[in-house]
């Protein structure tokens, strides 16, 4: 479609039949790549068919429903309640401890920046304040400094790939309210050192955030089946909040998050309150104003159907299927894993071949790819999804690697594509 005719396009004269619609509704999702294809390496959280049944049956269910009144649907914050008091008690809060439902991990991330500045205004004045982030932080903390009028200091990751602790409090001055880490980081798929920057946080008095968007539901049960995990939850004692993406591997249908607080004091500062109109008291926990119940209630329903034994049981064979990726690239000597991923984001680079020529040909392939920009490189975010696929990838990532190598692996080429990678 052109981009003038986007503007020209007007609503149908008549409305037609559900049946119509229903078909035209099929139709369009042809040309989406489908999770259960298990061709995507990103985008899909899926743990069974009937976990996905139940979620989506419980997002319809109450779809309709609003959030923002909680005296008109008791019901939305009963199962909020119940979702935050769960992943709480997962992730070491106590019991002063709060949190919130939002609409996604960028919601979450922006409402962390919020209160924590609001909180830290309450107590000294802020002349130029400002955030500090490893570089490998998701942007939704960029987006966050726009919004509060903050400015932000991305500090480059050290030779592991992970934060450089060091160089993390040398950005920090007078004015820094606010430092974060990630559980793991997206582009890399690694836990920062979440205690070395907590004894910096402690020692500034800094509020520290630890954005576990990827591992908030996944890293605990990882670590209850035996893997070892660092520490990055409120046990560490300088961590305030954290984010855990409910849609990610909670397994919740898309569009739930959550950001918990250690204190509810510090949760208070997250709301917004005004008064100053003809309708009264207008008060908000998050971003939205109006909430659909559909995402609170798909986490609730998802959660207490598996249960921790569940998640548990989900989690071991997703961690042998990503055991089975990371030998699957061991076999291969022109790729390398970067770091040591402890979770399920891999991320794959190679010296010996462009890992863009490589992805170019997997998109021949009919793969859907997902790439990092720095360094080059190709990454697979294992889920119960690729169980049947694990082989076939292998192959055709073998057969690309072969098509690679008679590519001039041009440095410049690297840096060209490089500067082009769209995230998604
Ligand atoms: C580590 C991390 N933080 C934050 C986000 C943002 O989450 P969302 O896309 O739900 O806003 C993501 C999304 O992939 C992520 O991986």
């Amino acid at each position: 479609m052109s981009k003038e005719a986007i503007g020209s396009i007007p609503f149908p004269r008549q409305g037609t039949t559900a049946e119509a619609i229903r078909e035209e509704l099929l139709n369009l999702q042809r040309s989406d790549w489908r999770h259960s294809e298990g061709r995507l390496p990103l985008h899909g959280y899926f743990a069974s068919t009937a976990v996905s049944d139940i979620a989506n049956e419980a997002s319809s269910m109450f779809a309709n429903t609003n959030a923002l009144a909680p005296n008109a649907f008791p019901s939305c914050k009963k199962m909020e309640q119940d979702v935050v008091s769960m992943t709480l008690h997962l992730l070491n809060g106590n019991g002063r401890s709060s949190g919130s439902i939002t609409s996604g991990g960028t919601e979450s991330i922006i409402l962390s920046v919020k209160a924590a500045r609001d909180k830290t205004r309450a107590s000294r004045a802020l002349r130029r304040p400002n955030i500090v982030v490893p570089s490998s932080a998701h942007p939704a903390f960029d987006k966050a400094a726009q919004l509060l009028d903050v400015a932000i200091t991305r500090v480059p990751v050290g030779v592991d790939w992970r934060c450089d602790v060091p160089a993390m409090e040398r950005a920090i001055d007078g004015d820094t309210f606010f430092i974060a880490a990630s559980a793991p980081s997206l582009p890399y798929g690694l836990i920062d050192p979440v205690s070395e920057l907590s004894k910096i946080a402690l020692k500034h008095g800094i509020w520290l955030h630890v954005d576990a968007c990827i591992g908030g539901l996944l890293a605990p049960f990882v670590r209850q089946i035996g893997y070892p995990v660092s520490d990055f939850d409120f046990l560490v004692d300088g961590v305030r909040s954290i984010s855990a993406d409910l849609h990610k591997f909670g397994y919740a249908a898309k569009g739930a998050s959550l950001i918990l607080y250690r204190d509810q004091e510090d949760h208070q500062f997250q709301y917004s309150r005004f008064r100053s109109w003809p309708k009264g008291e207008y008060i908000t926990p998050t971003l939205a104003g109006t909430r659909s119940g559909g995402p609170i209630a798909s986490a609730w329903a998802v959660m207490n159907f598996l249960g921790e034994d569940g998640y548990r049981e989900t989690t071991k064979r997703l961690m042998a299927l990503r055991d089975r990726y990371l030998a699957g690239f061991d076999e291969i000597p022109e790729l390398a894993v970067l770091g040591h991923p402890q979770l399920t984001v891999l991320t794959v680079v190679s010296d010996e071949v462009s890992v863009f020529s490589v992805a170019d040909e997997m998109r021949r392939r009919n793969w859907y790819m997902s790439l990092v920009a720095e360094p080059a490189g190709i990454q697979q975010t294992v889920n119960l999804v690729h169980e049947s696929m694990v082989e076939t990838y292998m192959g055709d990532l073998k057969a690309a690697i072969a098509f690679a190598r008679t590519q001039d692996p041009d440095e410049d080429f690297q840096l060209l594509h490089a500067s082009r990678v769209v995230t998604y």
